[in-house]
């Protein structure tokens, strides 16, 4: 009968060692035994970016790469996007199960009554610059929050992490139609909860003199499915920071900014904005070949293209396509569109991009209907911060609650220099090719 072990053989020291597999992986601990000597500190992995180490035990987002599957609490994406609301799919996952109708009444009373944020929010968003990145405002200000709600410091109780979930997703909204108003330099809106979470957030934004704002339903409903598209996604980049700077005991709200940040990043939540400025350089579909050419080359990557779990098409992809093509029913069609369907058309069929199992994801088209709804590039990453903020905060309370769980402190393979002895200044080496090398590492 196999056993679920690994066998090691230590060929240093012909010693044979027996791990436990659990679950598909084995335990990093269980590699501190394989020494060479008594004082030797013993082996451990080496896996810069995490690509191959799990860093927890999670029941909220399964994934499978290579069959392009995405379930949050096993329910898959596409039922979600077609029958479910974003407000509904924040209760799943953070509940872990749908709400009934007593449930759903009671949730959407919850986040709604924390819709409006402190008027000193406004002093925070009226100090930034007049160009500032709203994504830039959203980290700030979020993190922020907890300089007005010091009972979130209390992560270990229940009732706490519940009303903090509330605000946060409640707030981050609000917050983000204010920096996008800031930007643009018109007045704040403030929630209209007689709207839904998504049509409220569109009033926030664009409100003008209209008494009451009534967001246009087909635009409403794609924002939605967008939002339910991007509410969690597992141990992404942002969800490690989420949960790397929550182990240490800071509250959410700081923890929440941090993912935020994270999401920034243009490799991922900054990628749809990426995804226009590489659609509007390449100008044409005339021009795709040349662009793919480039790509290939090196020079530059086909942004919105490629993951690191996904080794098939993002089923999220799929859906953000079929949404353009309503979407552009309201708006007139974005003709980057294209451009993006003949890079993809080209990408999907060239050996460079097979190879590598390349294949559209998430940001690819979301950009495209963003920019056809009038949203201005610099808003893309905070219309995925704002979903995200319901996966953020159920995998955040998950690793509060995980007793496996502790402060993360990865360990390092030193290769800097050995002991050395400081010299006055005056006896250091006058400035040579070494000084430069020095001046080199920032
Ligand atoms: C998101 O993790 C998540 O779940 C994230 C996300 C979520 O919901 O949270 O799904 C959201 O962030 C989606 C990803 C958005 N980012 C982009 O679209 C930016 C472009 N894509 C990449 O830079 C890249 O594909 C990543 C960052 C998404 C994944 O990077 P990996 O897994 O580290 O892959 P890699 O950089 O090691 O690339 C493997 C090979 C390399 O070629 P070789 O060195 O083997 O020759 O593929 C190449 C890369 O150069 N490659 C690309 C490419 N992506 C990878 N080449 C051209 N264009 C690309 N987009």
């Amino acid at each position: 009968m196999p056993k679920d072990t690994l066998t090691i053989v230590d060929n240093r020291t012909g010693k044979q060692y027996e791990v436990p597999i659990e679950l598909g992986t084995i335990n990093a601990m269980d590699l501190r035994q394989i020494k060479t000597a008594a004082d030797d500190f013993g082996l451990m992995t080496y896996d810069p970016a995490f690509t191959n180490t799990a860093s927890c035990k999670s029941r909220i987002t399964y994934i499978d790469g290579d069959q392009g599957v995405l379930r949050y609490r096993g329910y898959p994406i596409e039922e979600l996007a077609e029958k479910s609301t974003y407000l509904e799919t924040a209760y799943l996952i953070v509940k872990g199960e749908l709400p009934n109708r007593a449930h759903m009444e009671m949730w959407t009373h919850n986040t709604k009554i924390h819709t409006m944020v402190h008027e000193n929010i406004k002093k925070f968003i009226d100090g930034f610059r007049y160009d500032a990145h709203p994504m830039g405002m959203l980290v700030g200000t979020v993190g922020a929050l907890s300089t007005f709600y010091p009972d979130a410091k209390n992560i270990f109780d229940l009732e706490s992490r519940r009303v903090q979930t509330r605000r946060l997703i409640g707030k981050v909204p609000t917050i983000a139609a204010f920096a996008y108003r800031h930007s643009r330099g018109l007045p704040y809106v403030y929630p209209d909860n007689e709207l839904s979470y998504t049509g409220n957030f569109l009033a926030m934004l664009f409100k003008m003199t209209e008494l009451v704002y009534k967001p246009n339903p087909v635009l409403e409903r794609a924002l939605d499915v967008l939002f339910i598209l991007h509410a969690d996604h597992e141990q992404n980049c942002s969800t490690n920071a989420v949960r790397s700077v929550g182990s240490s005991q800071v509250d959410p709200y700081s923890a929440v900014a941090a993912a935020s940040a994270a999401l920034y990043g243009p490799l991922h939540g900054g990628a749809n904005e990426a995804v226009i400025r590489m659609l509007l350089e390449i100008g044409s579909v005339a021009n795709v070949p040349a662009a793919i050419q480039k790509f290939k080359a090196g020079e530059g990557r086909l942004m919105g293209f490629g993951h690191r779990v996904y080794k098939n098409y993002d089923p999220r992809a799929k859906i953000i396509k079929r949404i353009a093509d309503e979407v552009f029913v309201v708006t007139g069609k974005n003709p980057l569109i294209d451009i993006a369907v003949e890079l993809e058309r080209i990408a999907l069929q060239d050996d460079y991009f097979v190879k590598r199992k390349l294949y559209p994801n998430v940001d690819f088209y979301s950009g495209i209907i963003y920019q056809a709804m009038g949203f201005p590039m610099t808003m893309f990453p905070v219309l995925f911060a704002i979903p995200r903020t319901a996966g953020w905060i159920a995998q955040w309370a998950e690793m509060v609650r995980d007793p496996e769980q502790k402060i993360a402190r990865p360990r390092q393979i030193y290769i800097g220099e050995g002991v050395r002895r400081w010299v006055p200044i005056e006896q250091r080496p006058e400035p040579s090719s070494r000084e430069d090398a020095v001046t080199q590492q920032i």
